[in-house]
This record gives structure tokens, C-alpha cells and sequence, in this order.
């Protein structure tokens, strides 16, 4: 059994194609019209393969081949079809396409799976809306409840409750939907690497044992707006200086942290009156802060609040911090990892262990169930960018050991651990 290679690529332009931003990038936010395109075109291809189709409650897109017993664990193949602003073709969308490419050389192939297999669509991954990354992996996975889901806004304030009601889903009824861990066999994830180690080590695979987890704050810093030609520079309540000097804090924090892994980004900034000839006197921005060690989170979380007090008391303005939304990192499955290992060295594909820097939905399904990730090269490590690239020749062959891999745990009638594993 080989994955079609062409059909993969078909896939990933055609829905690279459902974008509000033509020519630059996939712009495609969850429950926008071209994500709404995105879930007809796969919705459309899993039916013609005679699965079975639903969107949830929260609005994720489930493709499911029923077992012989269908009450029986099923393995879940899963990623997402929301995007970033000005993404790329292959962030999500590459793990979906290959899940149901999985799916349809098994059915054509007559592969006797003993458990259903479902590919899973998670919505709101990104979290570029609503600033709740793995949304809807956190809803399945029982870690967001209703409650949690109302508080949500846009920065405009819409709620989240009203845009997924008007797209057509109701997340009041999002408990019947949860995954309960008794039906997970495995999870499993291909996805780009969206950093440059496999790239510059010449490898095709890479095995995930650990993703990071993060912290994600928003910070309100309040001076006061004022003529920009009359007031003084030393009678000023720059807020935009002082979040400059903030950002720069969150930097150097992690800069020198002891642990390499540590990351912190402000990507967001909102400066209010954003006006030339204006004093800022309101600015809110973003913090990201990532490791794949929990400890090494809070000592950098701690320390950039830390110095972002010390920097508001200095010059005199006011700052808010919030908490916005947290993951813990995750440790997959060793048995996952040495059988996804165990099929690259039979397929001669070079591969290697690493951790994931980038979140995924797999991080909360692992927290129910056995679940592992298979990692394909980005080109020059680009990622959330229109310029990110992997080259098919790759994608192949992730795709051919994903396929392996599911084939292997559908078959058995249980799970056993990989032979001559590692762990
Ligand atoms: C998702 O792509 C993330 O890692 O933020
Ligand atoms: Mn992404
Ligand atoms: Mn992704």
C-alpha cells in the first residue's frame, strides 16, 4: 500500500485556493467562508468514500470509517483547516489531507481495519480570533466547558458564541461531543516541522516525543494622549514607549534564559489614538511565551511580569496583565514514537527524535490517549508565511509511514507496544 502523492497535492491547492487573501498567503480564520468552503470540499471527497460526516457542536469536522464494531477504540488521524493571517498552503491542512489519503488507500485496498478510524478536523487551532489556541481539541478533550467558550470575544467584542452560531453549529451541546478516552485507540498527527532542524540535517521524517506548552497573556499599558508638538518630554505618559520598552523586556527575558527552548514573542500590538501627532495612550499587546518544560514557562512568565511592573511604575503609567489561555506541554506516546520510528528505518526513510516548539491539537488528545506525531521538512524552517514550502518528495514519504503506522494499529486487536522499542 502506497499514498498517491498526486492526490495529496491536488488536495492541499485545492483548499490552499479557499483564502481571503488571493496571491498572498491562506488567510482562512475558523468559521469564515472559505473555512466554510474548506469543510465542503473535504466533507464532499470523505463522502464519495463513503464515510461518514459530521461537524460537532463546536464546529470541528469529523470523517469517520466505521469499524466492524464500531464501539470499539477508533484511531483518530487529526489536524486543522483554520490558518493564520497570511499563512501558508501546508500548516494543518497537510495533516487532514493525509488523514483522509490514509483513509481512502485503506478502503481502496480492502485493508481489514478491526477499529473505526476517524480523521478529525480541529476548529480554531490557531486561536487567531478568539486568542484560545486548540480550541476545539480543548473542547473534545473535556479541558474547555461551556462557560469557558462564553467569555470569548473578538477584539471588537463580538462573542464567540454568536460567530459559531451564525455559522451554524451550537457549542451548548458541546459535552455530547467530548472524546471519552475509552474510544481512542491512538491519535496520530502529520504536520509540517515549521522549524529548520530536519531541513538542515538532509531528514525526511521527524518523530515527536515532546510539544511545547505556552502562556498567553495580554497586557493593557494606560499613559496619557496628549499633543505631540506641545507637551514636553519630560511631562509625557508615553504608552507606547513604555510597551516598547515592555516588548523589549519579554525579549531579553527569554534571550537569556538558562533553558534554549524558551521562547517569548510579542506578535500583536494595538496602539490607541494611533495617531502621528498623538501621544499614544493606550497600547495592548500580546505575549507568547513557550517551552517544552512547564518550570521553565512560569520562571520566564514570572520574570517578564516581573519587569514589565517595574517598567510601568518607572514611567508612570498603568498596566493590566491577564492571563488569555495556557497549555501545558505533552509528552506522547513512547510506543507511538517507536513504532512511527521503527516504520521509517523499514520504509529507508531518514528520520530523527525531536520536540515540537509549535502547539498542536495532538498535545490535548495526547492528554486522553496514546497519540504521536510525524514531523515533514519546511523549507528554511518558514512557517506562517506565505513562503512556507515542503517539498512532496517529503511529504511522501510522511505520509507513506503515517499511512503504516495506522495500519498497523487498526489491524491488531490491541494495541502492543512496538517490537524492540525504545521505551
Ligand atoms: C500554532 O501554530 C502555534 O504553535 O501557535
Ligand atoms: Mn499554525
Ligand atoms: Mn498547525
Amino acid at each position: 500500500m502506497r499514498v498517491n502523492i498526486d492526490r495529496i497535492q491536488r488536495h492541499v491547492e485545492a483548499i490552499g485556493r479557499f483564502t481571503s487573501t488571493p496571491g498572498n498567503g491562506s488567510t482562512r480564520p475558523s468559521y469564515s467562508p472559505e473555512f466554510r468552503d474548506a469543510y465542503d470540499y473535504m466533507t464532499q471527497k470523505a463522502q464519495a468514500l463513503g464515510l461518514q460526516v459530521r461537524i460537532d457542536a463546536v464546529g470541528n469536522l469529523r470523517l469517520r470509517l466505521p469499524g466492524p464494531d464500531d464501539a470499539v477504540p477508533a484511531v483518530f488521524i487529526g489536524s486543522h483547516l483554520d490558518t493564520v493571517i497570511h499563512g501558508g498552503q501546508f500548516d494543518g491542512v497537510l495533516g487532514v489531507v493525509c488523514g483522509l489519503e490514509v483513509i481512502q488507500v485503506l478502503v481502496e485496498s480492502a485493508f481489514p481495519h478491526a477499529c473505526p478510524i476517524e480523521v478529525i478536523s480541529f476548529v480554531e487551532e490557531e486561536g487567531i480570533s478568539f486568542r484560545c489556541p486548540l480550541l476545539g481539541s480543548k473542547v473534545v478533550t473535556g479541558q474547555l466547558a461551556i462557560e469557558d467558550l462564553e467569555v470569548l470575544r473578538t477584539d471588537s467584542g463580538e462573542s464567540f458564541l454568536d460567530r459559531a452560531k451564525a455559522y451554524g453549529v451550537d457549542p451548548a451541546f458541546v459535552i455530547q461531543d467530548r472524546i471519552e478516552p475509552a474510544k481512542v485507540r491512538a491519535m496520530l498527527e502529520l504536520h509540517i516541522e515549521q522549524g529548520a532542524v530536519l531541513e538542515s540535517e538532509g531528514l525526511s521524517v521527524g518523530v515527536v516525543d515532546r510539544i511545547a506548552g505556552s502562556e498567553n497573556y495580554r497586557v493593557g499599558v494606560t499613559g496619557r494622549a496628549n499633543h505631540a508638538g506641545t507637551t514636553p518630554m519630560k511631562l509625557r505618559n508615553d504608552a507606547l514607549c513604555a510597551a516598547a520598552e515592555m516588548i523589549c523586556a519579554v525579549e531579553d527575558v527569554a534571550d537569556s534564559s538558562m533553558s534554549e527552548q524558551t521562547v517569548a514573542t510579542v506578535g500583536r500590538i494595538l496602539c490607541s489614538p494611533n495617531a502621528a501627532n498623538v501621544i499614544a495612550g493606550h497600547v495592548e499587546f500580546s505575549i507568547d511565551i513557550r517551552d517544552v518544560h512547564e518550570d521553565k514557562i512560569t520562571c520566564a512568565a514570572t520574570a517578564i511580569l516581573d519587569r514589565i511592573e517595574a517598567i510601568a511604575e518607572h514611567r508612570g503609567v498603568v498596566c493590566e496583565i491577564a492571563l488569555t489561555a495556557k497549555s501545558s506541554p505533552q509528552e506522547l506516546a513512547g510506543h507511538i514514537a517507536d513504532r512511527i520510528a521503527l516504520v521509517a528505518q523499514s520504509l529507508d526513510v531518514p528520520h530523527r527524535r525531536m520536540h515540537s516548539g509549535a502547539l498542536h491539537d495532538t498535545a490535548m488528545m495526547g492528554r486522553i490517549a496514546d497519540a504521536g506525531m510525524i514531523f515533514v521538512p519546511s523549507r528554511l524552517g518558514i512557517s506562517h508565511s506565505p513562503d512556507e514550502w515542503t517539498d512532496y518528495a517529503d511529504i511522501e514519504k510522511g505520509a507513506n509511514v503515517l499511512l503504516r503506522v495506522v495500519a498497523d494499529l487498526a489491524a491488531a486487536k490491541s494495541i502492543m507496544p512496538a517490537p524492540g522499542g525504545q521505551s
